[in-house]
């Protein structure tokens, strides 16, 4: 792929029929941290009205560029250019005032603030210097509809879920009259129908004449939005072309330099040994009445809408949550699991949704991170301290598998783009020792290599007898892995798939029906 030429790319429907105006561009951008180069001698040029996919694995640079095009970081080198004229942002404000609006990957609410305040933040309706908060709620309402995002828009927004929170972040990108939108992984976590939804939205954009930025790992999305697409591989932009022109294996090839064959491991049928899990009738919150067990080697999938309660049912048998009622049974022996510490001595191990919140923490080194709830196995009997070398040994060989590069497993995980940060996450539970896994969205923001890597390691799982319960709101994962899948809705089992059955329109019906 070269540079960006005019082709006519009409013919899919995907817009415009020539390479647009240009209205940001960067030209020769450099930008280093501490032993990484994050952008080497970039340039990208997103023209007026298009809409232009990001596309490149974990750390090759897209979030990078995209913070220095909006103000976030200065780059080291190179130069901005708006609508032609050169421009210097200092601090996001500067970019804000030409309407650029950013939506980061990263959850980045006020978490004391309600869902409306958030949305409204800086263009509340005042008079005469008085908020008018009935408008204020109305207006957030309206926008967040748009979007299906069904709350109560008074709701504080640290009692948000991930999902809804991604949706409040749009919904407040889109409550400013913006030119160019900056989505950076948008639909992480998100469901089938609120995709649709926000689909609709970027289309919406485009016919209003905006420019949408479109960062994502699902590929699909990618082709099916775009004009344009931009690749990046390792701080470089390896090409733009248009998307007429680009089929998904050709994409993935020049995003990872060689091809893949997208597929799923082959995992055994489970054995009928007695369950390693067994939920019987449990409630609490919005889930009511929720039983399944779960054998050894058995891969059981959790599907559903946004809100229909698949992280709370497994907060729950983790005791992350607490619940009004119900049995907990690990291999046989009911177990109390009113809190984390009694799931993990029962030998479960979860790897949350929100992997910022509950599953990291940002400010220790990755090697930290990763031997978290596994420093008993490596701490000398007696003295209590790690032994370092051990650790580090484990944690390299393990982030290497996923091809997580880092210049050294010490450095705070901060500093890992988004994807890399959950790669470190998945290899941390992988060092576990657990009967039973349960993955909330594993791939969650991760590249298109590292996601095969990943469905392997829970098939490996599997094999070696573990039992796995898997959330994923990409139902493709679900229906390629899973060997029985549960549909929940609106906090209860709306019924349940074997293997044979298994398919996406047969889970959609479930998602949906009355
Ligand atoms: N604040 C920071 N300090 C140190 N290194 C950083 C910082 N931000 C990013 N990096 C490094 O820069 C490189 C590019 O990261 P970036 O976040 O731009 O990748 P990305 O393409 O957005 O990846 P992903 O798909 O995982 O989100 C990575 O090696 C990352 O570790
Ligand atoms: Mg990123």
């Amino acid at each position: 792929m070269t540079a960006p030429a005019p082709v006519v790319t009409g013919e899919n429907g995907n817009g415009p029929s020539a390479v647009p105006e240009t209205l940001l561009e960067g030209r020769n951008l450099s930008k280093a941290f501490p032993g990484v180069v994050a952008l080497d001698d970039v340039s990208v040029a997103f023209g007026r009205g298009e809409v232009h996919g990001l596309v490149g694995e974990n750390g090759a640079g897209k979030s990078t560029l995209l913070k220095v095009l909006s103000g976030i970081y200065l780059s080291d080198a190179g130069e901005i250019r708006w609508e032609g004229e050169p421009v210097s942002f200092k601090v996001p404000p500067d970019a804000v005032k030409l309407g650029i609006e950013v939506i980061p990957q990263e959850l980045s609410l006020a978490p004391g603030l309600s869902a409306a305040e958030n949305i409204m933040m800086g263009i509340f309706p005042a008079r005469a210097g008085r908020v008018r908060w009935r408008e204020v709620n109305r207006e957030a309402k309206r926008i967040a509809e748009t979007i299906h995002l069904d709350i109560d828009v008074r709701r504080m927004a640290a009692s948000l879920s991930p999902a809804e929170q991604r949706l409040v972040m749009i919904a407040r990108a889109l409550a400013r009259n913006a030119r160019l939108v900056i989505m950076d992984e948008p639909t992480v976590s998100l469901a089938e129908t609120e995709v649709t939804a926000l689909k609709k939205v970027v289309k919406r954009l485009q016919a209003d004449g905006v420019t949408v930025v479109y960062v994502s790992h699902r590929l699909d999305e990618v082709l099916d939005l775009t004009d344009r697409i931009t690749v990046m591989k390792d701080g470089r932009v390896v090409g733009t072309s248009p998307t007429s022109g680009v089929t998904k294996s050709s994409l993935i090839e020049q995003i990872i330099g060689h091809s893949l064959a997208e597929q799923f491991p082959d995992t055994a049928a489970p054995t009928a040994a007695e369950p390693v899990l067994r939920v019987r009738d449990l409630s609490g919150g919005r889930i009511r009445d929720v039983s399944f067990e779960l054998r050894p080697g058995e891969i059981l999938g959790l599907a559903g809408l946004v809100g229909s309660g698949r992280s709370e049912v497994v907060r729950m048998v983790f005791g992350a949550d607490p619940r009004d009622a119900g049995v907990i049974e690990v291999a046989g022996k009911v177990e109390k699991m009113r809190h984390p510490r009694h799931a993990i001595a029962a030998g479960l191990a979860l790897l949350p949704e929100d992997r910022r919140g509950q599953g990291a923490v940002v400010d220790m080194s990755i090697a930290a991170n990763v031997t978290l709830p596994v420093l008993r196995r490596f701490a000398v009997k007696g003295f209590g301290f790690v032994r370092q070398r051990q650790e580090a040994k484990a944690v390299k060989s393990r982030i290497e598998r996923l091809g997580l590069n880092t210049p050294s497993t010490q450095r705070p995980l901060k500093f890992l783009s988004g994807g890399n940060q959950q790669k470190a996450l998945v290899a941390k539970w992988e060092l576990s020792e657990a009967s039973v896994f349960i993955f909330d969205e594993p791939t969650a923001g991760v590249d298109v290599g590292a996601k095969q890597e990943i469905y392997g390691l829970i098939a490996e799982l599997a094999r070696g007898g573990a039992g796995i319960i898997l959330i994923s709101s990409e139902l493709e994962e679900i229906v390629g892995l899973a060997h029985r899948v549960i549909v929940m809705r609106e906090g209860e089992v709306a019924g349940e798939l074997q293997r044979g059955a298994l398919t996406e329109s047969a889970i959609l019906n479930l998602c949906f029906a009355a």
